[in-house]
């Protein structure tokens, strides 16, 4: 953790999180993909989320959004490509396979008990995610985690990708509080720096001791763990039994 905020930084009253790569991890599908692909499992994940968001990019950026496609399909799309690219047939009962091991991703452990920690002190929580609505509802479920976010938002309702701004604004306009109360809380680099761009307070989780985007912008919190969104400066304290923060 570092730089505290400044005596004068208004509270912070929620913590919106990234899904993929955040709450749940998407190089949980290695295992399997290794399986399938033995000796290609580990750069199969990699290139095939790094895809996932290149294409969520440029289906944003492009002629004004007219090639938007749902996440899901996105995800699937990165999926044959990273098969081609690394010369690996990919037969549909691989692909179905790997799918829905993309579905239901394991949940990295500390999330439950950092969820219900912000419940239990009344900090408005939720999701911030390029995922589909029905994806993300399935990965909620199977990881456990529903009843512990207040808001599950989805990109999708704008056709619009982060970091597109537009995204970004869903946050305050579902929570109905400014970014600047909002701690927005990634593992991913470039979703951290697009949030700080925004003006969110951003915590990025560095997970995997990775330097972080070099555009002269660095986030406001830097943290290892998601246990770290609990020791952020300015988080709104509420005693479970009621007293304001
Ligand atoms: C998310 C992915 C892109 O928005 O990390 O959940």
């Amino acid at each position: 953790m570092e730089k505290p905020r400044p005596a004068s930084a208004p509270p912070l009253r929620a913590v919106l999180f990234d899904a993929y790569g955040t709450l749940f991890d998407v190089y949980s599908v290695a295992l399997l993909a290794e399986q399938l692909f033995p000796g290609h499992g580990q750069p199969l994940g990699v290139m095939w989320r790094d895809k996932q968001i290149e294409y969520a990019h440029l289906v944003s950026t492009s002629s004004g959004g007219a090639h938007y496609q749902p996440f899901w399909a996105l995800t699937r799309a990165a999926l044959r490509y990273a098969c081609r690219r690394l010369g690996l047939a990919l037969p549909a009962g691989h692909e179905e396979q790997l799918m829905n091991q993309y579905r239901h991703l394991s949940a990295f452990p500390e999330n439950r008990e950092v969820l219900q920690a912000l419940k239990a002190q009344g900090v408005v929580t939720g999701i911030l995610s390029n995922g589909d609505p029905a994806m993300l509802a399935v990965a909620v479920k199977s990881a456990g985690l529903d009843g512990l976010l207040d808001h599950v938002i989805s990109v999708d309702g704008i056709r619009r990708y982060k970091t597109h701004p537009d995204a970004y604004a869903l946050g305050p306009e579902a929570t109905g509080l400014p970014a600047a109360q909002t701690a927005f809380v990634s593992c991913n680099s470039w979703d951290a720096l697009a949030a700080t761009w925004f003006g969110y307070c951003t915590l990025w989780v560095n997970r995997y001791q990775l330097p972080f985007e070099t555009l002269g912008t660095e986030p406001l919190h830097i943290g290892t763990s998601l246990r770290d969104v609990l020791a952020l400066p300015g988080l709104k304290r509420l005693p479970v039994q009621g007293a304001a923060a």
